[in-house]
């Protein structure tokens, strides 16, 4: 059985569509929930999954060594950042590498990189008056947003869009595609 961690800063309704594509299945299942938010309302849907769950502390993030103990506690094998807020410590990098990814709200390398998340990506996309954005899921180096990319999906941004509607459309892009590409770079690395 491989193991996933699922970290998330916020409402996590990525981290609840990969919950329910792995519910029943036979060789992976997600096994943690990570937050650095105690009201973060993924931490909801972690519990109503029955799902084991941890909110970790700056000292951890700081401290990286423990947070890599905490993933080895749980026996986690494979980590998934679904709109975690922090950047992640280099002992985690090290030790998940090619086993950590990440999605991001746009087309990498676009649109990326310090600063770029959340809504900020999506008035930059309107404001350059681009005509389709979509989203990026990458494995996660110790540079923003630079780990290789895995898979990239488009949509159109239309005129008159607000980041509010375009988040909508990248977000059920985000739904449709994060939990089969996990699906298959797992089974990629581990032959399952
Ligand atoms: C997603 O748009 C993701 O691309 C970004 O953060 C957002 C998280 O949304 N990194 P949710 O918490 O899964 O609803």
């Amino acid at each position: 059985m491989n193991h996933i961690a699922i970290f998330a800063s916020g409402n996590g309704s990525n981290a609840g569509k990969i919950i329910e594509h792995f519910r029943h299945h036979l060789h992976i299942s997600v096994a943690l929930i990570v937050s650095d938010q105690p009201q973060a309302y993924v931490l909801k849907r972690a519990e109503e999954a029955g799902i084991p769950w941890a909110v970790i502390t700056r000292e951890e993030l700081r401290e990286g060594n423990l947070l890599v103990d905490l993933l080895e506690a749980h026996n986690i094998d494979f980590v998934v950042l679904a709109g975690f807020m922090r950047m992640v410590p280099k002992q985690m990098v090290e030790r998940y590498e090619q086993k950590m990814v990440n999605i991001h709200p746009a087309l990498l390398p676009s649109y990326g990189g310090k600063g770029m998340y959340g809504d900020k990506v999506h008035k930059a996309v309107i404001a350059h008056q681009e005509k389709e954005s979509g989203i990026t899921i990458h494995f996660v180096n110790d540079v923003y947003d630079e780990g290789a990319i895995i898979f990239q999906a488009r949509c159109p941004v239309y005129p008159g869009d607000t980041p509010e509607r375009l988040a909508e459309r990248i977000h059920a892009l985000e739904h449709l595609h994060y939990p089969r590409v996990i699906e298959e770079v797992i089974q990629s690395v581990s032959g399952d």
